[in-house]
C-alpha cells in the first residue's frame, strides 16, 4: 500500500466567498473536524466537495478555488445547482440521513433523487480513479458515498478500499424500508474492510447482509465467491493533544490576551460566585435533541427555582442543510423555543439561555469547553458524537459534569457521565441538577476515567487501526486467492 486516498462529501475546509474574495474556512462535523488531524500523514490526495454550487462561479473563480484546494492537498469535485439539489440536500439528506437515525416519518423515497445520488457517486468515484496510482489504496467516508466502493472496484479490483461509516447503520426492520437497499449494501460490499462506530451498527449491518443476499458471515468476514470483507467497529477519537494543550493555553492567558467571548465568561462568574455555565454545542439537526434539550432546561428552572438567575445555558447552533425543509422548520421551533423559555425565566438582569446561531473559531470553542460547568449533550440518535470527547478533553482540571444521550455512539465509551434518555425532560431536569451540585470529587473522579479513555484511543490511533485492518484485509484477500 503505497498512498492513501481520503474519498468524502465534505472536503475539511469549504469556501467562504466575500465578494470576489475566496478564502477557505474549517468545515465543521465529526468527519470533517476529526479527519482533518491525519490525512496529510498518508500522503494522498483528499477528494470532496468545496462546498458551493458550480453554477454561481465563473471558471476563473473555479480554476481559483482548485489551486486553494490543492495547496491543502484536496482535490475538488464540483456540484451544480441540480446535483446538489438532488444528491446531497435530497437522496443523502432527504432520504438516507433521516431513515439511518431512525427518523423514519421524515426520509423521502424519490426515484429522480436516486438516479442522481448514483451518478454523483459515480462522478467521485471517477475523481478517485483518476488521483489513484497503481499500488494506491483509498478510504471512502460517509453516506453520501455509500455506492462509491463498488463503483471503483468494478473498474480497479485491484485496489484496495476501506469505508466507514460515520452514522449509525439502523436495524433491518428500517433499513428494508429503503426501495434501493440492495444496491446501498451492493455499494458498500465493493469495500474490502467497512468500519462503523459502535459494534450495535456493525451488527445491524450483518443482519441486513444476511437476509437481503444469503451470504456466509464468520468472524467479522463475509464471503462472496471471489472476495472476503471484513466489516468491523472502529470508535471514532479526537485530537486529544490539541483540545488539552489549547485548554491549558487558554487558562495561562492574562486579561490583555483574552478574546471578547472569554472576557464576558470571566465577567459572568464574577458577577456572582455561585454562578454556573451549561454549554450545549451542535450542528442545528434534528437529531441532536435541541427542542426536548430545551424543554428539559425550562422544566428545571420550574423544578429548581433556586437556580434561576443563577444558571445559563449556552447554546450554540451550526446552521447546517439549511434548504431542507425539516432543518428550517426545526430552526423556527428552536427560536420559538429559546424566546419563549427566555421571557418566562428571564429578567433584567438574567437571560436564561445565551442563544448563538453560528459557527465559532476554534479558540471560542476551547474557552466555552473550559469555562462550562457543564455539558449537555441530548441526541435523539447520534453516530458517535466528538462534542463530548471534546468538552472532555478540554477540562485540564477534571471538574465539571457531561450529561449524555444513551443514544449517541459515544455514550458507548463514557459509562462515567450522567446518561440519560434524551425524550425524557424529567429526567434531564433531575440530572441537571444532579451534575450542578455533584460534588468536586466526584466530578474529577468521573471524568478522569472518561479523559484516559479518549486520550488512549484518539483519532490517530483510530485511524492507525483501520489502516492496520485494512492492510489486515488485503493480505486475506490475497492469500485467499491464492489458494
Ligand atoms: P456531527 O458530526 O453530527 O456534526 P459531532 O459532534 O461528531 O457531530 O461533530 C461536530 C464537530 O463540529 C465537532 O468537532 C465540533 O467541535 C464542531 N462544531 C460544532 N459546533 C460548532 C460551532 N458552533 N463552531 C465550530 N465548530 C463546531
Ligand atoms: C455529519 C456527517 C458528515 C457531514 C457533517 C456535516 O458529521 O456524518 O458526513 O459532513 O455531518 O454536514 P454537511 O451536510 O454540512 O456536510
Amino acid at each position: 500500500m503505497q498512498k492513501i486516498h481520503i474519498v468524502s462529501n465534505r472536503l475539511p475546509f469549504s469556501i467562504k466567498e466575500d465578494g470576489e474574495n475566496i478564502t477557505l474556512e474549517a468545515s465543521v462535523g465529526g468527519l470533517a473536524t476529526g479527519m482533518k488531524s491525519i490525512y496529510k500523514d498518508y500522503g494522498g490526495t483528499w477528494i470532496g466537495w468545496p462546498g458551493i454550487d458550480s453554477d454561481t462561479i465563473s471558471n476563473d473563480k473555479m480554476e481559483a478555488i482548485d489551486n486553494l484546494f490543492i495547496e491543502e492537498k484536496c482535490a475538488s469535485v464540483h456540484l451544480n445547482s441540480e446535483e446538489i439539489h438532488l444528491f446531497y440536500e435530497g437522496f443523502s439528506n432527504r432520504t438516507i440521513w433521516p431513515l439511518f437515525h431512525y427518523f423514519t416519518q421524515f426520509a423521502d423515497f424519490n426515484q429522480e433523487d436516486w438516479e442522481t445520488y448514483k451518478a454523483v457517486n459515480q462522478k467521485f468515484a471517477d475523481a478517485a480513479i483518476e488521483t489513484m496510482d497503481d499500488g494506491d489504496a483509498v478510504w471512502v467516508h460517509d453516506y453520501q458515498l455509500l455506492l462509491v466502493p463498488e463503483m471503483i472496484k468494478s473498474k480497479k479490483p485491484n485496489v484496495t478500499i476501506g469505508f466507514f461509516l460515520h452514522i449509525p447503520f439502523p436495524s433491518y426492520e428500517v433499513f428494508r424500508m429503503l426501495p434501493w437497499r440492495k444496491e446501498i449494501i451492493k455499494g458498500m460490499l465493493g469495500a474490502d474492510l467497512i468500519g462503523f462506530h459502535t459494534y450495535d451498527y456493525e451488527r445491524h449491518f450483518f443482519s441486513c447482509v444476511r437476509r437481503l443476499f444469503g451470504y456466509e458471515i464468520s468472524f467479522n468476514q463475509i464471503h462472496i465467491e471471489e472476495r472476503i470483507i471484513i466489516a468491523d467497529s472502529f470508535p471514532m477519537g479526537i485530537d486529544y493533544e490539541k483540545f488539552l494543550k489549547s485548554a491549558q493555553e487558554v487558562g495561562m492567558k492574562s486579561i490583555t490576551e483574552k478574546s471578547e467571548l472569554h472576557k464576558e465568561l470571566d465577567k459572568y462568574f464574577l458577577s456572582s460566585p455561585d454562578r454556573k455555565l451549561i454549554l450545549s454545542i451542535d450542528r442545528l439537526d434534528y437529531t441532536k435533541g435541541i427542542p426536548n434539550r430545551l424543554k428539559a432546561f425550562a422544566r428545571f428552572l420550574e423544578k429548581y427555582p433556586e437556580f434561576r438567575q443563577k444558571v445559563t445555558l449556552i447554546m450554540l447552533a451550526v446552521p447546517s442543510r439549511g434548504q431542507v425543509d425539516h432543518y428550517q422548520q426545526l430552526k423556527k421551533e428552536v427560536d420559538e423555543l429559546v424566546g419563549q423559555i427566555n421571557g418566562a425565566y428571564g429578567s433584567i438582569n438574567y437571560t436564561p439561555i445565551w442563544y448563538f446561531y453560528r459557527s465559532l473559531p476554534f479558540n471560542n470553542l476551547i474557552e466555552l469547553y473550559s469555562s462550562c460547568d457543564v455539558a449537555l449533550i441530548t441526541p435523539v440518535r447520534d453516530g458517535m458524537n466528538l462534542v463530548a470527547k471534546e468538552y472532555v478533553a478540554s477540562r485540564i482540571n477534571n471538574t465539571g459534569a457531561l450529561i449524555l444521550s444513551e443514544m449517541a455512539g459515544v455514550a458507548k465509551e463514557m459509562g462515567e457521565a450522567l446518561l440519560i434518555n434524551p425524550v425524557d425532560d424529567e429526567e434531564m431536569a433531575d440530572c441537571i441538577h444532579q451534575a450542578l451540585t455533584m460534588p468536586v470529587d466526584e466530578q474529577k473522579s468521573r471524568m478522569s476515567f472518561m479523559k484516559e479513555r479518549i486520550q488512549r484511543y484518539d483519532v490517530f490511533k483510530w485511524a492507525n487501526e483501520f489502516i492496520k485492518s485494512l492492510k489486515k484485509a488485503e493480505s486475506i484477500q490475497t492469500d485467499f486467492l491464492a489458494k
